[in-house]
């Protein structure tokens, strides 16, 4: 199902999480975006944790990432990157969680993906060809509160169910949060790749695979 937009409603499924909304990404972000991701409670942590954010982050790296976004919508294709959204469907931006088609170039970039299935951690169900990779980020004052785990579990909903996809999760080894989050999304751990060099200024960092 491809679609310009797209909202999905997360209730609450306790008094204390919160209500959430998954809905494309708008231009009128950026602010939102911005300001995540250049805060110190959230801005170097998600740098730290995630290999494609680009650092210092500045208001154009914000709008060049949501008119991507945008191009796309205008091309009918199917939203995979969402924004999360409390407090209704057209509140700020507080996260974003998206799939990314995996490239399984064996001979490729040597990231973590091509390195898993080089040296097995990933097999056969990845030599299929059908897997996207999913990555998520959310305000730092936010967590803790399950944000995480759901947003990640709608998505992995998303792709299995509605793109027939299966889902490959890649965390630094050091990112327990997120490994948990993996997990709990219905992930299953299928081993570590180590050194892997995820960003030209950092040195090699070791990576926890996980799919299903
Ligand atoms: C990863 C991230 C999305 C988690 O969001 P969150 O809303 O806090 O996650 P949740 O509240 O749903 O769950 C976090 C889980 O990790 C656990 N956790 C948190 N910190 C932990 C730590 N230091 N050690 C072990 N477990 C930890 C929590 O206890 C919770 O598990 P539980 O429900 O079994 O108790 C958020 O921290 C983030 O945006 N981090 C920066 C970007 C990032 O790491 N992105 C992922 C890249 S792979």
């Amino acid at each position: 199902m491809a679609g310009t937009t797209r909202t999905i409603h997360l209730p609450s499924t306790r008094p204390t999480t919160p209500a959430l909304w998954l809905t494309e990404t708008r231009l009128t972000d950026a602010d939102s975006i911005f300001n995540i991701l250049t805060c110190p409670n959230s801005g170097p942590k998600i740098y730290r944790l995630t290999g494609t954010i680009p650092n210092p982050y500045s208001l154009e790296n914000a709008h060049t990432f949501l008119q991507t976004m945008a191009d796309r919508h205008a091309a009918n294709e199917r939203v995979t990157t969402f924004a999360v959204r409390l407090d209704g469907e057209t509140s700020p931006l507080v996260g974003v969680v998206g799939l990314r088609t995996v490239v399984l170039d064996l001979q490729g970039e040597g990231g973590a993906i091509s390195r898993a299935v080089a040296e097995g951690v990933l097999t056969r169900e990845i030599d299929g060809g059908k897997a996207v990779e999913i990555g998520y980020w959310i305000d730092g004052d936010l967590e803790g509160k399950g944000i995480g785990t759901r947003i990640a579990t709608e998505a992995v909903r998303i792709a299995r169910e509605e793109m027939n996809m299966q889902v490959v999760g890649c965390c630094f080894e050091e990112n327990a949060a997120s490994a948990r989050v993996l997990a709990k999304s219905g992930l299953e751990y299928r081993g570590m790749v180590q050194g892997v060099k995820v960003r030209p200024e950092w040195g090699p960092r070791n990576l926890r695979v996980f799919m299903g």
